[in-house]
């Protein structure tokens, strides 16, 4: 798989606002959206989960170059979580405390050490915890996270589906709790538009707006996908594939419904 660079969209900058928010107000904040808009990536990139991860899983010897980690963390402050499909409470259990334990040791080392004497009572430099794929979590696990989140004064961020929300109003504990529910958007027309004008310059073309064939394309292209960025991505990719295998190099309406059959994708929804 390609290594996509990461683009600010104004999704991101919103998910970065309501993150901040449920932050600084110790709240629960509930982030949802179809599949492939963006909630990981963005979650991510708010919690410097790339950056930080590696160490994180390994916690093997310590090497300098782990200072970008504990910097990075000091500065997120955040856990990102994803609980594994189908498991046990325990083991989320487990896993959530040795996760946090481990983020807490990464910005204590990148304290000044005078500072750590004083605040480095177990679970304090921690502010924030963001759980991906929450619909995955059984209700006793929400319970627990629910229970942790109130007394260590922490935000919360449940990411899930579209309807996630409606699961966590039949629990009025957790729901009650819940300070903001954050819809995560579509890529926007602009947005598309950029993004249209790099696929155009990889095959060393200009995308232009008073093109017919061009405003034809990006107009299918933006009904097949409803600006989802997996979808987006898919397409473009199988768009690719049949550009290349029959030496064209234009992307006209044939080649996105050609390019559109090969995948399942039908009409956004
Ligand atoms: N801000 C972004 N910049 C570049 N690519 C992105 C961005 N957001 C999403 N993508 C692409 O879309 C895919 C789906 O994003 P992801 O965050 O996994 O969606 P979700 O969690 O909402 O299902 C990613 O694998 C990535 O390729
Ligand atoms: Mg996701």
């Amino acid at each position: 798989m390609t290594k996509t660079t990461f683009i600010e969209t104004s999704a991101h900058k919103r998910f970065v606002e309501f993150a901040k928010t449920v932050c600084r107000d110790r709240t629960i904040g509930l982030c949802y959206g179809p599949a492939g808009v963006g909630k990981t990536l963005s979650a991510r990139r708010y919690a410097k989960w790339d950056i930080a991860e590696p160490l994180l899983e390994s916690w093997g010897p310590r090497d300098p170059s782990d200072e970008k980690v504990y910097a990075a963390l000091a500065r997120s402050r955040t856990v990102f979580y994803t609980p594994p499909v189908a498991t046990a409470f325990a083991a989320v259990r487990k896993d959530l405390n040795q996760l946090w334990s481990r983020v807490e040791a990464c910005i204590d080392q990148g304290q000044p050490s005078e500072d750590v004497k004083i605040i480095s009572s177990r679970n304090r430099q921690v502010e924030l915890f963001i759980v991906d794929e929450a619909e995955r979590l059984t209700n006793t696990a929400l319970e627990h996270l629910r229970d942790q989140f109130d007394r260590a004064d922490i935000g919360l961020i449940l990411i899930g589906m579209p309807g996630i929300e409606k699961r966590m109003s039949r629990y009025p504990q957790l729901y009650s709790r819940i300070g903001f529910a954050h819809p995560y958007p579509p890529l926007s027309r602009d947005e598309m538009e950029f993004i249209f004008r790099k696929q155009w310059q990889k095959l060393g073309k200009e995308f232009d707006t008073d093109d017919f064939t061009d405003v034809q394309a990006a107009a299918a292209i933006s009904r097949l996908t409803g600006g989802n960025f997996r979808l987006l991505q898919r397409l473009f990719n199988q768009i690719d594939r049949i550009l290349h295998i029959n030496e064209l190099r234009e992307i006209t309406d044939d080649v996105i419904q050609a390019a559109a059959s090969t995948l399942v994708i039908g009409a956004a929804n």
